[in-house]
């Protein structure tokens, strides 16, 4: 079976529409597998703000101390994984949460500890928790917290985890649903985006905050295989069965008759 990772932004994840429920009943009509990745962020602020933790970003990665780990890992897993659980149910989708660190599923490493404290990347992804829910037909909602070598729990930005499980599993698209209809240039979404358009609009600053680890990682499934990639919106439908609606990112300019 065709396998379809959703990375869904915490940015949308209290405004999903019942559209966006049938365009995910529309994959699973087009015998797609569905595994989700999910972000949190307003959810983190929000509980944040309630002890006093001021928010910290590089290029859209959240500085994590130990005290912000433990909140992270606190609301994404207690909180953000319960809703998106409850919604997919609700909405007659058999989901299982699944904590990234659990059963060696995301390994990860720091990546800059003194600029960023306990934010990790991913190094390996162990599918066997993954795939024996897919085998009984079970779809995974898997919360971005890897554990290091020694044991550390890591932070791991949601676009990141959703490549590297979308890349493991040897899915076909990666999906990154969030709170805009898409790449947006001059306030329009941009149906079509090569990977050298994606580079100029990042250095122009076009692409800025949390867009950047969304095309990052798009750029680097598309590098491990991944046929395509696209960026949609969790507000309105984003596929009916024949098409799709927001920015597909595409690794190399296509030729006419290609
Ligand atoms: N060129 C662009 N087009 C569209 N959105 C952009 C662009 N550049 C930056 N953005 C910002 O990226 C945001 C989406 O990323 P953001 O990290 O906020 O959400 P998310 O990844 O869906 O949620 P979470 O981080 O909680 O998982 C948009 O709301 C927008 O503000
Ligand atoms: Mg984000």
């Amino acid at each position: 079976m065709k396998k379809i990772l959703i990375k869904c932004g915490g940015s949308v994840l209290d405004e999903l529409t019942p559209d966006f429920f049938n365009s995910l009943k529309e994959l699973q009509a087009s015998e797609y597998q569905l595994i989700f990745v999910h972000g949190g962020g307003p959810d983190i602020n929000k509980m944040l703000s309630l002890y006093q933790v001021e928010p910290e970003f590089h290029n859209g990665l959240r500085k994590t101390t130990k005290e912000t780990l433990e909140i992270v890992e606190l609301v994404l897993s207690g909180q953000t994984n319960r809703k998106l659980v409850g919604k997919l149910t609700e909405n007659g989708l058999h989901a299982v949460g699944l904590n990234g660190s659990d059963g060696g599923c995301l390994q990860g490493k720091l990546i800059d500890e003194a600029a960023l404290g306990f934010v990790g990347e991913i190094t390996a992804v162990n599918d066997k928790v993954i795939s024996i829910l897919m085998e009984e037909g079970f779809i995974p909602v898997i919360t971005p917290i890897a554990v290091n070598e020694e044991g550390q729990k890591l932070n791991i930005n949601a676009d990141y985890a959703a490549a590297a499980v979308a890349g493991a599993v040897a899915a076909e698209t990666c999906i990154f649903v969030t709170d805009v209809p898409g790449i947006m240039v001059n306030g329009e979404v941009v149906p079509q985006m090569t990977k050298a358009e994606v580079e100029v609009y990042l250095e122009d600053g076009t692409i800025y905050g949390g867009m950047i680890p969304k095309v990052t990682s798009a750029l680097s499934a598309l590098d491990k295989g991944l046929e395509s990639v696209m960026i949609v919106s969790g507000k309105t439908s984003f596929f009916t069965g024949t098409e799709w609606k927001g920015t597909n990112i595409i690794g190399k300019e296509m030729k006419n008759n290609e």
